[in-house]
């Protein structure tokens, strides 16, 4: 599903990321961990096209990355859901609104994106919250949202970057369960994290990254 032969990325005379080569199989959750700085970001950048390699090939849901020309990264994106560092949620919007608008994007009726928007409260526990604004709702609750927006077009692959990386520990376990109850449902899931927790015990695969080379493939335990 998501294939890196040998790629390698530069910023300035920088590396970030050095000959990289992994492959993660249709339906498996993976984890990418590293310290601050390993390359995590790019390598994910890299998957949804918001950077392209130096060297290298990547291939994502069985296309050649380097034969895709800019125009055509929207369609890509569409079978990819990204779930970012930072929020981004529309405040002057309710949470029904901020997950609904990405399946409106996408063309889809009225009728069929509040069944699909209601369903996707109901798999995050946030049914009780669709009228609420963002602000009113905790950390782990926004987090919850922005996963149910980047799953509710039913992404052939999820990618998520430290999808935990501000809440408590009991917070982070809720999340976590959604991304097995996502996963369960068989979406390909990569998150990136810096917190061994997330992965301890799971018997997932992990690739550690350190400056960006790739040190080791291990399974969480
Ligand atoms: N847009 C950019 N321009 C220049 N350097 C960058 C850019 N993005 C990332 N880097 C550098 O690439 C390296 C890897 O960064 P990043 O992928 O964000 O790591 P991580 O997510 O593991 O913290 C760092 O040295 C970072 O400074
Ligand atoms: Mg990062």
């Amino acid at each position: 599903m998501i294939h890196f032969q040998n790629v390698t990325k530069d910023f300035d005379n920088q590396t970030a990321l050095k000959d990289i080569s992994f492959s993660v199989d249709k339906g498996q959750m993976v984890f990418l961990t590293g310290p601050s700085g390993s390359g995590k970001t790019t390598l994910l950048k890299l998957i949804y096209l918001a950077e392209r390699p130096d060297n290298g090939e990547i291939i994502i849901d069985g296309y050649d990355t380097s034969q895709i020309k800019d125009s055509g990264i929207p369609l890509v994106r569409r079978s990819i859901g990204i779930v970012f560092q930072d929020f981004r949620l529309l405040e002057n919007r309710t949470v029904f609104e901020n997950i609904s608008i990405a399946l409106r994007i996408r063309g889809i009726g009225e009728k069929e994106t509040k069944t699909r928007t209601y369903d996707v409260l109901k798999n995050v526990n946030l049914r009780h919250k669709a009228d609420s604004y963002p602000k009113r709702l905790s950390g782990g609750e926004q987090q919850r949202v922005v996963i149910a927006r980047a799953i509710v077009p039913e992404p052939v692959i999820l990618l998520a970057d430290e999808p935990t990386g501000n809440l408590d520990p009991d917070t982070a376990e809720g999340v976590m369960n959604t991304f097995k109850n996502v996963h369960a449902k068989g979406t390909t899931i990569l998150i990136a994290t810096h917190n061994r927790e997330l992965y301890r015990n799971t018997g997932n695969k992990v690739l550690r990254l350190d400056s960006g080379n790739l040190i080791g493939e291990e399974f969480g335990r």
